[in-house]
């Protein structure tokens, strides 16, 4: 049976970076404050003319590069997105055109900062089952372009960048010992969209809006929902806790991360940690953190990674992948 092999990883991240004693300068707040609540200690935030496009371009040029592969290599684009440059086109097709690509089908898919857990579901799908051979999935963001740059409480936590693997059809070896996404399991409730919004677009204020959360129940929700995906995902594979090599969840939140590993039996020392450099990417979070620790040895081939996230709506997912 084809199985979904990731053979590639890239990512960007814009040059300009923003310590807390930046933000300090800008709004009441404090170093000490957002590295104990959240463990972010600076974020690298775009200048004008860096949009998600043009990250996520980056991003799948260097995935093609680390996989070895050529534009014309690929059938599939797949942008995990929450902060396209245009309402429409999608950004995958911006991303598709810049990379000199005329081949396949391209377009965005949004479940905010779960997107990229679904974007790889879905690729999955297109693989296994023939309709596609090589995948891109990116994940790409600007939140900075939409957060609210007076409210402190939301400010400080994000950041922008962007992520890309490259996932590959190979027939190979059954059973959770062979290669590719081994399990996944999604899920959403749109009746938190309160939590966790974009106060404008099309259909309201006709602008593009600002960012709002309730942060408290956001981090109650987080915890608690993350571990049935991630159990189903396990079972579904039929591996344990036990078994994982390394936990690259979105990175959002510190404490959010480390309750819970805690509350799964996951080691500290098998966490992917990368918000205290990026902050909150949303959806391009796990892309740049899976690309982080391949490039640094971490993650080898044959290792078992669990990628897991939770976003406005409430969307959240998790995906079990042995590489
Ligand atoms: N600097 C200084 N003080 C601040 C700041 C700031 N940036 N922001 C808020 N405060 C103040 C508040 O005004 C409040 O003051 P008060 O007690 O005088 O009213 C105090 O700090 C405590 O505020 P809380 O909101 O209670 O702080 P909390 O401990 O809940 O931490 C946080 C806030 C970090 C947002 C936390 O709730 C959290 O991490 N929530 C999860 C949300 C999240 O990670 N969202 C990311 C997007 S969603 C996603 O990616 C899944």
């Amino acid at each position: 049976a084809l199985r979904s092999v990731v053979v590639g990883t890239g990512s960007s991240l814009p040059a300009r970076v923003v310590t807390n004693a930046d933000l300090a300068e800008r709004v009441d707040t404090s170093d000490d404050w957002i590295v104990q609540r959240t463990g972010i200690r600076q974020r690298h935030l775009a200048d004008d003319g860096e949009t998600t496009s043009v990250l996520g371009t980056r991003a799948a040029r260097a995935a093609l590069d680390d996989a070895g592969l050529a534009p014309e290599d690929i059938d599939l684009v797949i942008c995990a997105t929450s902060t396209p440059d245009h309402t429409f086109p999608s950004t995958a097709t911006q991303i598709q055109a810049g990379l000199g690509m005329h081949r396949g089908a391209a377009f965005d898919l949004q479940a905010v900062c779960a997107g990229f857990v679904f974007a790889v579901t879905t690729a999955d799908k297109f693989l296994v089952t023939g309709a596609a051979r090589r995948a891109l999935v990116v994940g790409a963001e600007t939140f900075s372009r939409i957060v609210d740059w007076e409210d402190r409480t939301t400010c400080v936590l994000f950041g922008d960048g962007a992520g890309a693997i490259v996932l590959e059809a190979r027939d190979g070896e059954a059973g959770s010992a062979g290669r590719g996404v081994l399990a996944s399991s999604l899920r959403s409730d749109g009746r938190h969209r309160d939590k966790l919004y974009v106060d404008g677009g099309p259909g309201s204020t006709g602008t593009t809006g600002h960012l709002r959360m309730e942060g408290k129940e956001v981090f109650r929700f987080a915890v608690g929902s993350v571990a049935d995906v991630i159990a189903d995902a396990f079972a579904r594979s039929g591996t344990t806790a036990e078994d994982l090599d390394w936990f690259v969840p979105h990175q959002a939140n510190r404490r959010i991360i480390e309750a819970s590993a805690d509350k799964l039996g996951i080691p500290r020392e098998k966490i992917v940690l990368t918000v205290d450099r990026h902050g909150n990417t949303s959806a391009a979070s796990i892309p740049l953190a899976l690309d982080v620790a391949r490039k640094d040895g971490r993650i080898r081939e044959g290792d078992l990674v669990m990628i897991e996230a939770i976003g406005g709506g409430f969307a959240w997912g998790a995906a079990l992948i042995r590489w």
